[in-house]
């Protein structure tokens, strides 16, 4: 190989085109990707990094190619994270910045989703804008379904997706908001006759504009290089190379050149999609010296329809295909396409469009993944590959042998994969494709299937059968002795056992198998085949009505799967009093602050900041080990390596290693896994994270090694001392009441997965050992106090500088403080700016999340369902440093009883230590989990006393003026409003009745609908939480620069501090600048979190805004016509000071543990929900059919902002409650990593209706009487949850009625939760293992 690379040596130049202009790079390496090539060398940083694996689609571009053959130009969306620089040649690349900027015109699409208010933190703005502007390009009128399906690639943690769709929904034809599903008239109309809340006030239902838009012209998109044009059609297009560092890339043009190719280098991948091969560099960190790219061969792009069947070339993206087959189903007839439609559906969910249209049939048919969607299904149809090779061409079937890598079965060294030949079904044939997922979209499968069974014409005997399942074996394995049994047996129920008999025994599943769920995977494995055989028996019914009877009537929805709806939402909130001067932007929907620059891309995060001079990468080491000594740290073979310049560990921290109980790096021991070690300086990213790789630490492990709560209770673990609340007499209580029950939920943990990874800059100032951080950080003093303690300095050598943050929820309150410490440490050791990104991977293991809980209560009630006595007992598991998880606990305490008034109430709580990374805050601090348990007692109350569990929760829910039980007193009436108004206007009575007539005919699909109160606190038990400060300057010109303590994260609160700025001044908003927050303009700010940062800082801000008002009121009154530019200027004049703090000294609260009562929380937020759901029993799906969200908002500063909170946090509670699951291996290991791992929730789970009120009431505490809004929607999200437990309950009273009372409620209630708490014949068929036989690949940490 040597002497051919030596003749290959010199490089080609690589020719494409970014946003118009030519790029030509002189050595591309073949290493580089897009993303970072734009990032890095192109410095157009709106293209952002969020996972680096093709899941999140916040890199999302749009690629142009000309096609010469065809002569059309095919523009398409695609993950730039996966898209290798030298794939590029020839194609024009369009970036967020290419579509429209602030400083010259903003393209419609960035104008309507800012203006729509689908941008919050905007870290994934970008993103959205170029999957909607890749859309237009193809189609410039979409449809909605259309834009639902552009959409499902890209994922926003912030705004719940309905605005964002919204917005690309004003480009469609038809009409965007409320069809109404068809009855024509709008649901806004129907609300309107029957809502009280209209009857009593005002109530406005419109965030935005449509008027203000301008049109979309696609005749002004910019038009494809002709260049470009020129280089495809050049007839001497000849071989290209790339040469890099280490690899060379090898772009043939002809067939029998890339035969050569393929022959010399067999171990070289042929680079297509790079969907495959891209991640396995990345995470599994596979090297290739020589990648051989063809996508520029035209033979690989055939496609030839004939009679029987279609032949797709290999090099046809996933899209492509999608698109061929859509065109056959539409044109051929129905018996014919059976295997195309099956294919068609899961091409629908199989990763989002910018995959699908990178990845190639070849590659994904070659990778044989256990995985894979379609091979399974292309083997059941009985495809064929067309191989070829410089030996020459050669066919095999792609069938059972090919996928299970039997020996020979392959394709031979120096062959590939030209085309794959899919034969059209006939009559007497059935195919499908099958699948259950954690999410519906975008998300690997779990268990999928493919099946096809052929019979003798005009009976129900099998002549052929073929099952093939992904997802249960490290390939996809074929059920192939099973079925060679059934050939010749009827389609009845007698074979149906036999075959789920023959594949259990057929198809084994280790009980510590890779993936964990076992029992579910198994389960499934019978599921899938029972839906195929209900299918096929509907199916032969169609053909012959006669001969073969129809399944049973309540069996058909065990066919559909759950249609991808596009969401539909109502918003209502209270209109502005009419008589509000109209330039005051109070209680208007006012778009974020940002929103147009997040929209562009010119939104400037961390990481977007310019290198600075001679600045250093950072690389993380962290410890594999739970608990272990630290033996050694070898790093000689590290800072060998090219570019790195320091390996910085324990020793180097001049200051304190342990800030309160905090280690920034692990000294002697580690005590988690994910703990950082040491770190890697060097000068490029690619070199630190080489470097970190070789760093050779050596560990003992120590004993005990505690990672779940039930571990932590054995060795009397804890991180602090229990807090408990106690009223009334509760063991007497119990002694009088009717009933006692018992029960344990365990509610998991939760990844914050903001879209934007913890980032730091570091710049060390040698001049009076200052040091400068800029970071997204929801606190900024604490970074200060954290490096300051580190550096050995006074705080006021440390700058810390946060503009904004790429989302937050809480995981940016403590972590950015320990991480900004990592890095000052190491620019203070190198003396050289220090730049820290974490991978999503990285983030995830080290900065952890929500506190799993162990929920155990007993309660004491009446027959008629009030309780009169319940005893909780919570702990969490804090993880292996305090963090926050006391107050966390102190939290989940005093906010349990949520709406309920249970007379005799004892809750106690502890935080567990464990050996797991240290959880910390997250949007609902305690509340979201705390409250499932509750909710589960109310559930299983009503269960006992034969109610309906929302008849338990009115019963005990407070009514009036009443006292906590920690004897804070307040007022209910929102709570009852809320709760009323949820129950009316989501017409619960008459749909619960629905819902149960849609259970008694539908066996396998159950529908569940529930609702829940909410008392939200806000705030803390701790006064000087509440202060804040702002600093108003008004300059020359009449400008004013407003500065607070509060970080903007995406939430607008700078929206809101510019509206009371602008009512307070009198001016408007336009007339205000707000720069960042920083420890520089306002010192010691307290966290922004706890929902409370519009209040204090608003409070502040009209403070400093009041006091300069007041001084330039004697030159007002004097010229009360003149302009603000002429007072300030008189004032200048007249020696009037400009410029002004704002202070709020806070809430007055207290809590005393000792006497277990306080005036806790300044005051409460009440809202309820109604959520509606369908399960299907057989797979463990669900579907959130439609929310009805009522929050008390009292007045909204901002409605769009206030709503966009409210979805957002309802979106994140579902995630929390339904498909996000952190798995942790028995010995401390966060497996699931990244977006392929972890499922938050996509466009595809949200409601198909969702609506939303704002109702309003009085708080005159806060700010113009407003409320804070930002966490509490997290817990409505548990509707879902609700809602789920009582279609599972449905399931299992129609199948065992007397186990009702068994359920037993867990968060999340995943499709693996859902399927197995849907005991069936299925679930008791499968081999159940002992649990002391073998090692389980993930345990439950609650
Ligand atoms: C975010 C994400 C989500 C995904 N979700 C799903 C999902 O839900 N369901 C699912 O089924 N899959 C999913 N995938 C996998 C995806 O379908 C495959 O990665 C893809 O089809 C591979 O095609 P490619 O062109 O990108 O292959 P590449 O990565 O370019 O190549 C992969 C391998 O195939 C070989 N190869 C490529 N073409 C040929 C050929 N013509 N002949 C011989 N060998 C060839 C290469 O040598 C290489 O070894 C997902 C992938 C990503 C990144
Ligand atoms: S960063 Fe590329 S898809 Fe997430
Ligand atoms: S706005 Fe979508 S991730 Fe923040």
């Amino acid at each position: 190989m040597s002497a051919r690379m030596t003749s290959l040596s010199s490089s080609d130049e690589l020719i494409f085109f970014v946003n118009g202009r030519k790029v030509v790079e002189k050595r591309p390496d073949p290493e580089v990707t897009l993303l970072s090539y734009l990032r890095g060398a192109l410095h157009l940083t709106g293209t952002k990094f969020a996972c680096g694996e093709g899941g999140c689609g916040a890199c999302t571009v749009m690629v142009s190619r000309y096609n010469a053959t065809s002569q059309k130009i095919r523009h398409y969306p695609a993950t730039a994270c996966l898209v290798p620089l030298c794939s590029l040649h020839g194609a024009a690349v369009t970036t967020v910045e290419g579509v429209g900027s602030i400083r010259t015109r903003v393209h419609p699409v960035q104008e309507r989703l800012a203006k729509c208010h689908g941008t919050q933190c905007g870290f994934c703005s970008p993103g959205m804008v170029m999957s909607i502007y890749t859309l237009l390009r193809n189609h410039p009128e979409p449809t909605l379904e259309q834009v639902t399906e552009a959409l499902g690639g890209n994922l926003c943690r912030c705004t719940g997706y309905r605005p964002i769709v919204e917005s690309g929904g004003t480009f469609c034809a038809e009409p965007t908001v409320c069809r109404m599903k068809g009855s024509g008239k709008c649901c806004l109309e129907e609300q309107e006759e029957s809502s009280s809340v209209r009857a009593q006030e005002k109530v406005c239902t419109k965030l935005y504009d449509k008027d203000e838009f301008q049109p979309l012209d696609p005749s002004q998109e910019p038009i494809f290089p002709p260049e470009l044009i020129r280089m495809a059609e050049d007839p001497n297009k000849r071989r290209l190379t790339f040469q890099g560092a280490r690899t060379t890339w090898l772009a043939p043009v002809t067939l029998p050149d890339l035969l050569e190719l393929r022959a010399a280098f067999p171990h070289a991948p042929l680079i297509m999609g790079n969907t495959t091969v891209g991640p396995n560099i990345k995470f599994k960190g596979d090297f290739h010296p020589v990648f051989i790219c063809a996508l520029g061969v035209s033979e690989l792009y055939l496609l030839n329809s004939e009679d029987d069947g279609v032949t797709v070339g290999a090099g046809h993206s996933l899209a492509q295909l999608s698109d061929t087959l859509q065109s056959i189903v539409s044109k051929q007839p129905t018996e014919k396409t059976e295997t195309c439609r099956a294919l068609l559906k899961h091409l629908r969910t199989l990763a989002g469009p910018s995959i699908r249209n990178l990845a190639t049939l070849g590659g994904h048919v070659a990778t044989r993944a256990t995985i894979s969607d379609l091979n399974p299904i292309l083997a059941a149809g009985k495809a064929t590959l067309q191989l070829i090779s410089k030996e020459g061409p050669r066919q095999i079937p792609l069938d059972g042998a090919f996928l299970e890598k039997s020996p020979g079965a392959g394709l031979k060294p120096g062959e590939l994969v030209l085309s794959v030949s899919i034969p059209y079904s006939t009559q007497w044939q059935f195919v499908s494709g099958l699948r259950q997922a954690q999410r519906q979209e975008n998300s690997m499968a779990i268990v999928n299937a493919g099946m096809s069974v052929r019979f003798e014409p005009g009976t129900s005997t099998i002549r052929e059968l073929q099952v093939l399942y992904g997802g249960v074996g490290p390939t996809v394995v074929s059920a192939s002795r099973t079925c060679a049994q059934l050939v010749g047996r009827p389609w009845e129920d007698q074979m149906l056992s036999e075959a789920c008999q023959g594949v259990l025994d057929e198809v084994h599943l280790a009980p510590g198998a890779k993936g964990g769920q076992v029992e579910f995977r198994r389960t499934l494995l019978l599921s899938l085949l029972f839906k195929f055989y209900l299918r096929v028996r509907q199916g032969l019914s169609r053909l012959d009505p006669q001969k073969f009877p129809d399944i049973p009537e309540e069996y058909t929805s065990a066919l559909e799967d759950f249609p991808i709806a596009t969401p539909q939402g109502v918003q209502m909130f209270q209109c502005v009093d009419p008589h509000q001067p109209p330039q005051d932007p109070v209680g208007h929907p006012v778009m974020h602050q940002a929103a147009l620059k997040h929209t562009t891309g010119e939104a400037v995060f961390v990481d977007d900041m310019p290198p600075v001079g001679q600045e250093l990468f950072l690389a993380v080491v962290t410890s594999p080990r739970a608990h272990a000594k630290i033996i050694s740290i070898n790093t000689a073979e590290a800072l060998a390596l090219p570019g790195v310049v320091s390996v910085i560990t324990a020793e180097d921290v001049p200051g304190e290693n342990n800030h309160k109980g905090e280690i920034l790096y692990a000294q002697s021991e580690v005590i988690c896994v994910g703990q950082i070690v040491c770190t890697v300086a060097a000068d490029t990213y690619a070199h630190a994270r080489e470097a970190a790789k070789k760093v050779k630490i050596e560990y003992e492990d120590l004993e005990p090694r505690i990672i779940t709560i039930e571990q932590a209770l054995e060795h009397n673990s804890f991180l602090s001392p229990e807090r408990k609340i106690e009223q009334g007499n509760v063991d007497q209580a119990f002694k009088h009441v009717d009933q006692i029950i018992e029960g344990e939920v365990h509610v998991e943990g939760q990844e914050h997965f903001y879209m934007e990874t913890q980032t730091v800059l570091a710049i060390p100032r040698e001049e009076d050992k200052e040091m400068v951080l800029h970071l997204g950080t929801q606190f900024p003093t604490h970074v200060q106090e954290f490096v300051a303690a580190a550096l050995d300095v006074p705080r006021n050598r440390v700058a810390c500088h946060m503009r904004r943050a790429g989302g937050a929820f809480g995981g940016k309150v403590t972590k950015p403080a320990l991480l900004g410490a990592v890095a000052a440490v190491a620019a203070n050791k190198t003396g050289r700016p220090i730049r820290l990104v974490l991978e999503r991977g990285e983030d995830m293991l080290i900065t952890a999340g929500r506190h799993p809980l162990l929920g155990k209560y007993k309660v004491g009630f009446m027959k008629n369902g009030l309780i009169k006595a319940s005893d909780v007992q919570f702990y969490i598991n804090g993880g292996c440093t305090p963090d926050e998880s006391q107050l966390v606990l102190e939290f989940i305490v005093l906010k349990s009883e949520n709406a309920y008034h249970i007379p005799n109430f004892r809750c106690r709580g502890r935080a567990c230590r464990t050996n797991l990374p240290s959880n910390t805050a997250f949007r609902g601090f305690g509340f979201p989990q705390a409250t499932v348990v509750v909710e589960a007692y109310m559930t299983a109350v009503a269960s006992h006393c034969g109610l309906l569990p929302e008849e338990v929760r009115e019963i005990n829910m407070y009514k009036r003026l009443s006292q906590t039980a920690y004897k804070q007193t307040f007022h209910p009436e929102a709570l009852r409003r809320c709760w009323k108004e949820c129950l009316e206007q989501a017409s619960f009575p008459a749909r619960k009745r629905a819902a149960e007539d849609f259970n008694r005919q539908s066996r396998w699909r159950k529908r569940g609908i529930a609702a829940v109160p909410m008392k939200y606190t806000i705030g803390f038990p701790v006064a000087y939480y509440h202060q804040a400060a702002a600093l108003v300057h008004i300059y020359l010109d009449g400008s004013v620069l407003l500065t607070h303590g509060g970080c903007e994260l995406g939430q607008g609160l700078h929206t809101k501090m510019l509206q009371v700025a602008s009512r307070e001044l009198g001016i408007p908003t336009s007339y205000i600048h707000l720069s960042e927050t920083s420890t520089v303009t306002v010192p010691n700010a307290i966290f922004t979190a706890g929902s409370m940062s519009a209040d204090i800082s608003g409070k502040a801000v009209q403070n400093a805004c009041q006091i300069l008002i007041a001084r330039l009121q004697p030159v007002i009154r004097r010229n009360p016509n003149g302009k603000w530019e002429e007072w300030i200027k008189k004032a200048f004049e007249e020696s009037i000071s400009l410029s002004a703090t704002g202070y709020f000294r806070g809430y007055q609260t207290n809590m005393d543990w000792d006497k277990e009562q306080g005036h806790a929380f300044p005051y409460y937020v009440y809202g309820a929900a109604c959520a509606e759901v369908d399960i299907d029993c057989l797979s463990g799906a669900h579907k959130l059919l439609r929310a009805d969200i009522f929050m008390d908002a009292a007045f909204s500063i901002n409605p769009a902002v206030d709503i966009g909170q409210i979805e957002g946090a309802f979106v994140q509670g579902m995630g929390l409650y339904t498909t996000e699951e952190l798995k942790y291996s028995p010995e401390g290991v966060l497996r699931s990593r990244g977006t392929n791992d972890y499922k938050i929730p996509t466009v595809t789970e949200i409601p198909e209706t969702f609506r939303i009120t704002l109702l309003h009431s009085q708080n005159p505490i806060a700010i113009y009487s407003s409320k804070g809004l930002g966490e509490a929607g997290m817990f409505l999200g548990s509707s879902v949850l609700l809602a789920i437990w009582d279609a599972v309950a449905a399931a299992r009273q129609e199948r065992r009625p007397h186990e009702t009372a068994a359920l037993s409620p867990r968060s999340p209630a995943t499709p693996e939760w859902i399927r197995m708490a849907c005991v069936d014949q299925f679930t008791d068929m499968i081999p159940r293992d002992d649990p002391s036989t073998f090692t389980p690949w993930s345990i439950c940490v609650s």
